[in-house]
């Protein structure tokens, strides 16, 4: 069998990712056009390997374009807002219909690009949305066109706890019985909000959002971006509004991505630096304490560190057993920086600094040592100790100084490793 060092390495890259993503929910809105596109079974076949991966997933579409083709020139609109005649209603519901058994029939169907993929995929559709009429706008009245009243969240959670996928078109009914066509894109907002989705994916015919020298933003924060900045209509402009109010409930990230692209939609979930457009709306990095689950991802961290000498090995037995004394910074699911604290009496050993290669020189490294500062103060600690072979310039630009291996505590000194001649190094607890 061919050696593929590529596809090895890419796999490994990935695996945090694999954690990360799985029983996570994300919501996918999938426009009209992508529906229609050649890459559509790629698509399906990628949403089925995530739901594999143990992703919940919720799929919303439209069909408006199969609606215009069907009724030429009848559906009119008033500025960004259709109305919606009872007659091209029955048009959108049918249409809408036979796009959802489209998309089961080809979740049903075994793919022979992925023959991994046999076991059986559950699909779920039914009626999540509850519309209200956008009624008289401007003196017009809007008829038909309705928006997102209440979304069943409780319904869709079931499904998706049972592994199903669920397909949402955009379609909603109200308690009076109506039917509302909706539009696609919020109600993709409104579902991952009624969720708390951990991602809302818009898919687009480029490749993500582009600045006005027409380059793709790999990433936008939405605390410091000026809109002036992406080029385009009013479309990028309303994705955008659409995933600050995901984000301001508390949805972790907003991705806009190519449907035009094969395997963008994995690129961007499972590499570092994605493919499309990343949308941030608030920090989500935290500095915390692990947890027994976070076993895996510090020794994803310092394994390559002990392979290499720069830290001592440490068996995951023992890491499970002192689990309590690290802290770690968590970046989107995955862990980026790692310290522990080890006490003795009114002296503590700081431990473990690390910071993924990929994420240094931010300060990441100062935040774990204030971090493991207020956990030693808290502790009645008065100095903390290092014990380093390749950092010793990090931790004297840190206030610490070097001393003699007689001055660490005696249980600490009796095991000191000669043959490894660590540099020694303490500092006042700030
Ligand atoms: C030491 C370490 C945690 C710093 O992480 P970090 O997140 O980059 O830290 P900060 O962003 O706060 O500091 C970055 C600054 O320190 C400097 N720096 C980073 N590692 C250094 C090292 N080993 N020696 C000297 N200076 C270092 C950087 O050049 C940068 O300086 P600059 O701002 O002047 O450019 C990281 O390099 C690491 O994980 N090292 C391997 C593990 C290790 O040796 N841990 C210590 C023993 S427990």
């Amino acid at each position: 069998m061919a050696f593929n060092a590529d596809h090895i390495k890419w796999f490994r890259d990935s695996s945090p990712y694999i954690d990360a993503h799985r029983s996570r929910t994300f919501v996918v809105c999938l426009p009209d056009c992508a529906l229609e596109s050649n890459n559509l079974n790629n698509i399906v076949s990628d949403i089925a390997l995530l739901n594999s991966l143990g992703v919940k997933l919720v799929l919303v579409y439209g069909a408006d374009q199969k609606v215009e083709r069907a009724l030429p020139g009848r559906w009119e609109t008033a500025g960004s807002r259709r109305i919606t005649t009872p007659e091209i209603l029955e048009t959108i519901t049918s249409v809408l219909g036979n796009v959802t058994s489209d998309l089961i029939a080809r979740f049903s169907a075994s793919s022979p690009e992925a023959p991994l993929l046999r076991r059986d995929i559950t699909t779920a559709s039914g009626n999540y949305l509850r519309a209200k009429p956008l009624g008289v706008i401007d003196g017009l009245d809007h008829l038909q066109s309705g928006e997102v009243r209440r979304v069943n969240s409780n319904a869709i959670t079931h499904q998706l706890e049972g592994g199903a996928i669920v397909l949402i078109p955009a379609i909603g009914y109200s308690p009076s019985g109506e039917t509302f066509h909706l539009d696609t894109a919020a109600v993709a907002s409104h579902v991952s909000r009624a969720l708390i989705a951990d991602k809302l994916i818009y898919m687009i015919e480029d490749e993500g959002l582009r600045d006005t020298r027409g380059q793709i933003i790999n990433e936008i924060d939405l605390s410091h971006m000026e809109r002036g900045q992406i080029e385009g209509n009013d479309e990028p402009d309303r994705l955008i509004t659409l995933c600050d109010q995901a984000c301001q409930r508390q949805v972790s990230r907003c991705h806009i991505i190519s449907f035009e692209t094969d395997g963008a939609l994995l690129e961007e979930l499972f590499t570092r630096d994605g493919c499309g457009t990343q949308i941030i709306g608030h920090s989500y990095e935290q500095i915390r304490t692990a947890n027994i689950d976070d076993v895996p991802g510090i020794l994803r961290l310092v394994e390559p560190l002990e392979a290499s000498g720069v830290l001592v090995r440490r068996s995951r037995e023992l890491l499970e057993s002192e689990i309590e004394q690290f802290i770690v910074i968590e970046r989107d699911g995955l862990l980026i920086g790692c310290a522990a604290l080890y006490p003795f009496d009114k002296i503590g050993e700081l431990a473990c600094v690390v910071t993924h290669p990929d994420y240094r020189n931010s300060d990441r490294g100062d935040r774990l040592l204030d971090t493991i500062d207020s956990r030693a103060r808290q502790a009645g600690i008065e100095q903390l100790f290092v014990l380093t072979t390749q950092s010793v310039d990090w931790f004297l630009e840190h206030g610490f100084k070097e001393c003699d291996v007689a001055e660490l505590p005696d249980e600490k000194r009796d095991f000191y490793n000669y043959q490894r001649n660590s540099r020694v190094l303490i500092r006042q607890v700030q």
